[in-house]
């Protein structure tokens, strides 16, 4: 089987995966191509010099891809740099202390959870509002900032609980966000934030790589002392080249924003995006045999999560899907049952495909 066949064949799962998880079939195509032969250098991607050329020039265009996709100012650097969104949890947080030493933090989910815990190691972190109370299935609304908070971190998508911030606080505090899970998925306004940061593998490219955008002003004004590698000061000085970057997780990140541009930009995919997540959610209302864990008004559109009521039809609907090439659709262990994750790359027919699939099951077990 030759390569086209081979991924011809892959491309026909419906893949929910959470991260890693799908990506445009193009992408695969011209990420695979500049392994072997990277625009007919006969070089490699992954055997040329960072500092080549050919390689800051990809830089360059994923860093320009961001800031006309996200409509980012001047005011703001753009950083590719590793180490995931959970050293971004720490990063932040060593970049956004001032004299208060203190991080408010809204606690929507466990990776919310994890972003608090790393405040502590340099200054402290203060829970402004939490929802784990209902094991994480809504976003708290009711909450004000207190005036010693140096800044605020919020989670805009939780991957896990399925819930996604719709509107996001206005206040002095400066804003900090994990966008890991829908960054470029809607329309945002960067200017409402100080710092956006966004691991790579949802909806981006593969991991090894996470989005920073970083308002110039927090460059180099921490109040404590950070270590070169994780001061954004380093990183904007160099032109996000202080190190060997992840060429390969850039380069088809790059691929990536350049198919969401053809698409239309972020506003087409939004689009998409709100009526993928209305077939399934409608579905999962109306099918006598599901429920959705989250609050209906904070419901996300990457990721939805549900039950299956009846237990006992749960080796017929796993079977069902195995039959209907749906993979990746189990739940994370802290809510089981299902989730479905649809990103950018997640074409509608995979939704019709599920929504098929819950249908059938449910007119068998009349
Ligand atoms: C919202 C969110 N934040 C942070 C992370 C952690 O990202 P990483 O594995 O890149 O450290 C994830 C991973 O899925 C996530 O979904």
């Amino acid at each position: 089987m030759n390569f086209t066949q081979n991924y011809l064949t892959m491309n026909k799962i419906h893949n929910y995966s959470a991260g890693p998880c799908i990506l445009p079939s193009e992408v695969f195509n011209e990420a695979a191509q500049s392994v072997i032969n990277y625009n007919n250098s006969n070089l490699s991607l992954i055997e040329m010099s960072h500092r080549s050329g050919e390689f800051v020039e990809v830089m360059e265009e994923a860093r320009n891809l961001v800031r006309e996709l996200l409509n980012v100012s001047d005011d703001y650097e753009v950083l590719f740099l590793q180490g995931g969104a959970s050293l971004g949890f720490l990063m932040s947080a060593y970049n956004m202390m001032r004299t208060n030493k203190n991080g408010g933090y809204l606690v929507t989910g466990a990776w919310a959870k994890k972003a608090a815990k790393e405040a502590n190691f340099m200054g402290k972190s203060t829970i402004v509002a939490s929802s784990e109370d209902k094991n994480f299935n809504y976003i708290p609304k009711d909450f004000s900032l207190g005036g010693d908070l140096d800044y605020f971190h919020v989670t805009s998508n939780n991957t896990i609980f399925g819930t996604q911030i719709k509107e996001f606080h206005n206040s002095s505090v400066p804003l900090v966000c994990d966008m890991s899970s829908d960054i470029f998925s809607r329309e945002i306004d960067v200017n409402k934030f100080d710092l956006i940061y966004a691991g790579a593998q949802k909806n981006m490219g593969p991991a090894g790589t996470t989005l920073y955008i970083i308002k110039k002003d927090i460059l180099g004004a921490s109040s404590v002392n950070i270590p070169t590698m994780l001061d954004f000061k380093t990183h904007s000085d160099k032109d996000s080249m202080f190190n060997t970057p992840p060429v390969f997780a850039i380069y088809t990140s790059m691929l990536t924003l350049r198919w969401l541009k053809k698409y239309g930009g972020v506003k087409a995919i939004e689009v998409t995006n709100n009526a993928k997540a209305a077939l399934l959610y409608n579905e999962i209302e109306r099918n006598s045999l599901f429920e959705a864990t989250a609050n209906a008004e904070d419901r996300s559109n990457m990721n939805a999560t549900f039950i299956l009521k009846n237990d006992a039809l749960k080796t017929e609907f796993d079977n069902a899907l195995v039959a209907a090439n749906i993979n990746g659709l189990k739940g994370h262990r802290s809510v089981g049952g299902y989730r479905a994750s649809m990103y950018n790359a997640l074409p509608i027919e995979s939704v019709q495909v599920l929504v098929e699939v819950m249908k059938q099951i449910e007119k068998k077990s009349a």
